[in-house]
């Protein structure tokens, strides 16, 4: 098409709603198509608002998704909108490159603010993994160190840093070698950190406070303990609050649950609303300055958008908003309800083995049920695909109930909700009685399930070749 007849935006937007499929199988990612369509999730969201995706017939979902947990203000927040249209109609003089900005510098104040006292500089990126890179290279710079230690089942990102810590075959297998000197220690196992950090040639422990992958939440003293064997060590304590930072626990950061003082946290995700790529990580004044100890090494490492005035204004609305509508603690009670509705399903099916979280953090385990027969079908299907019996849960609820959530990891049969933070206590209601309806008909009607999971996983076993 040449460049002189594409339409706008808006004109894209109302005339070619629809071909959204096609033009993914086309040009991006044809494996996800199939994936979209075995499930049927294959719809044309036509928008977003709080904490609903809309449909092109008008239907309100109930996203529990939260685009990987993007969006803690609701989508579409008219605040931040209205910021990124602000710095746009103030035509400010946005990445100077050789100069500095407002909006960057007002954010980092924000944020150091919002921090523990451990941190004092803050390094912008764009997204997560990008985030979590720059942590990995000022934690060596700043140790002249080689080694850096991560959790099993971690999961910081996919660029290759990233990667190399990320604690899930599936998503490492293929692009090796990854980084040299990056290993694993289990989570929530005090002593196999001590025993690798007494090597002496840690730069950094990289730990999420919570692990998205799973939803698993760490033993009470776990953290508190890493953080000092880390100091003892010389090693840089690194918390990755990703996914966990901005309110998502019930509190601003969820190191703020444990008291933590990291020398590197880092930050992305919901910072910005959602609506702007954000990234950030907030460093101890030693670190900063180990890193970039002189002029020559001002630009030592960086991005070329990081910082950007953009981003800048749609975090700082995100903070704002944070705060007056009082989200954070929101989200602590929300959760908290959230829990109380459905921790009690443990004891009422056999086959929900945990639920759990922390704050708008949430997830339900499932196990094979006890029953010979039951167990026989679950284990048929799970032979087929490894987790699959989330999937027979989180289909029904997006078809019957209008509720969009996600299997927290592969070959895990865990289902996690990140929704938004202002989400409405009715709401969490539907959630956990829709959740409660769609476990009791898996349990009354397994070999139904059973017939509905091999034919989902044939679908996508034909699908993956
Ligand atoms: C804890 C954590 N760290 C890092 C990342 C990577 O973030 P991004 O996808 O923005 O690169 C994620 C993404 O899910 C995450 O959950």
């Amino acid at each position: 098409m040449p460049a002189e007849s594409l339409p706008s935006v808006a004109e894209i937007l109302e005339h070619r709603l629809g071909e959204e499929m096609e033009l993914n199988d086309r040009h991006l990612n044809p494996q996800m198509g199939r994936i979209l369509r075995t499930l049927g999730f294959d719809k044309v969201w036509k928008g977003g608002e709080g904490a609903h995706l809309i449909d092109a017939d008008g239907e309100r979902y109930l996203d529990l998704f939260g685009g990987y947990g993007v969006f803690a203000i609701g989508r579409n927040h008219p605040e931040a909108i209205a910021a990124v249209e602000e710095v746009m109609a103030a035509r400010t003089g946005n990445m100077p490159q050789l100069g500095v900005t407002l909006l960057s510098g007002v954010l980092a104040e924000q944020l150091l603010a919002r921090a523990p006292g451990s941190v004092a500089a803050m390094i912008p990126a764009n997204t997560g993994t990008e985030a979590v890179e720059a942590a990995i290279k000022i934690a060596r710079a700043a140790t002249g160190r080689p080694r850096i230690l991560y959790a099993e089942h971690a999961f910081h990102g996919l660029t290759l840093g990233s990667l190399s810590i990320n604690g899930s075959a599936e998503f490492r297998d293929g692009f090796g070698p990854l980084l040299p000197g990056c290993e694993p220690v289990a989570f929530g196992d005090l002593d196999a950190l001590e025993r690798e950090l007494s090597r002496g040639d840690v730069a950094a422990f990289v730990v999420e406070p919570i692990q998205g992958k799973g939803v698993n939440l760490p033993p009470v003293e776990y953290l508190p303990g890493a953080q000092r064997l880390c100091r003892q060590a010389g090693t840089l304590f690194v918390c990755d609050e990703v996914q966990t930072g901005i309110g998502r626990t019930g509190r601003f950061l969820a190191l703020e649950h444990w008291e933590l003082e990291p020398d590197l946290i880092c930050v992305a995700k919901a910072l910005s609303g959602g609506l702007v790529p954000i990234g950030a990580v907030l460093a101890s004044r030693a670190s900063f300055e180990a890193v970039f100890d002189g002029m020559e090494r001002a630009v030592r490492h960086g991005s070329t958008f990081g910082g950007n005035d953009l981003a800048a204004a749609a975090a700082l609305a995100t903070l704002r908003v944070l705060d007056r509508e009082g989200l954070v603690e929101r989200a602590a009670r929300m959760g908290a309800l959230l829990l109380e509705l459905t921790e009690p399903l443990c004891e009422r099916y056999e086959v929900v083995r945990d639920v759990r979280g922390l704050g708008l953090m949430w997830a339900i385990e499932f196990g094979p049920p006890a029953g010979a027969g039951a167990r026989r079908l679950w284990e048929t299907v799970e032979r087929r695909q490894p987790g699959l019996f989330s999937q027979l849960i989180t289909v029904p609820l997006f078809h019957e109930h209008r509720i969009l959530c996600q299997v927290a990891g592969h070959h895990m049969n865990v289902i996690k909700a990140l929704p938004a933070l202002m989400i409405e206590e009715q709401e969490v209601r539907r959630f956990a009685s829709a959740l409660e309806e769609t476990i009791a008909a898996a349990e009354r009607y397994p070999r139904a399930m059973a017939r509905f999971g091999l034919r989902t996983g044939l679908r996508a076993a034909a699908a993956r070749r």
